[in-house]
């Protein structure tokens, strides 16, 4: 029997992502904070036209998903969530998730959303293992993980610097199995 619904929770729901969603994907996008939060690349500000140039390549990529996440209530669009490098010959993806803007973090929308995600990823992707990275002064996304059942599985040490200092980056996967006996839709 299939689920009922596979993409949407109690407060948000997995969705398309479309060019009216570029001004607020530009907003976070020149938030120094969520940069370096979110990718270790220089924090450089993007535009819209370099934010819908990469929700086009991503779309147009067999080995990459991308959805917006949405509040079920409203249908404000308050994050992303992606599953990149998908390689299919070994079932395995990287996956990565980002609320935009402050206020709406603390909520329980991220968590719901990894859920969702997990779901997605071994019961309709079918893959056997999820893999993220994570920078150790993040630390609602740290915890994130460890309350979804994600494993730490290594550091790279001393991998960024940033304001001066060196910090380690974390590496963390799940299994399909440790998925189905861990967190679940609750
Ligand atoms: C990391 C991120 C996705 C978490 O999403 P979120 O919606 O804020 O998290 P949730 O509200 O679902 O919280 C999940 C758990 O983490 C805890 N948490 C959230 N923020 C926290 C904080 N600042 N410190 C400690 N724990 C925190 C919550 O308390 C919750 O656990 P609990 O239910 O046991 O209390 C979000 O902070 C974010 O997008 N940050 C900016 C971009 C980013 O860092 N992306 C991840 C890159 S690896």
């Amino acid at each position: 029997m299939l689920k009922p619904d596979l993409i949407t929770g109690r407060k948000v729901r997995l969705t398309a992502v479309s060019k009216e969603d570029l001004p607020v994907m530009a907003r976070w996008w020149s938030d120094a904070d969520f940069l370096r939060r979110y990718d270790a690349v220089p924090a450089v500000p993007k535009s819209e036209a370099q934010l819908a140039k990469r929700i086009e390549e991503a779309q147009a990529d067999n080995s990459t998903f991308l959805f917006g996440i949405r509040l079920l209530a409203e249908g404000r669009l308050i994050g992303l969530l992606e599953f990149d490098g998908v390689m299919w010959s070994h079932g395995t993806s990287y996956i990565s998730i980002a609320i935009g803007d402050a206020a709406d973090r603390g909520q329980g929308y991220g968590y719901e959303a990894m859920q969702l995600a997990l779901t997605y990823a071994f019961n309709e992707l079918n893959l056997h293992r999820v893999f993220l990275t994570v920078f150790s002064y993040n630390k609602p996304a740290i915890y994130l993980y460890e309350k979804l059942g994600f494993h730490c599985e290594g550091t790279y040490r001393e991998h960024l610097k940033r304001d001066g200092e060196r910090h380690d980056m974390l590496l963390y996967g799940m299994l399909s199995r440790e998925w189905e006996k861990s967190a679940r839709l609750d």
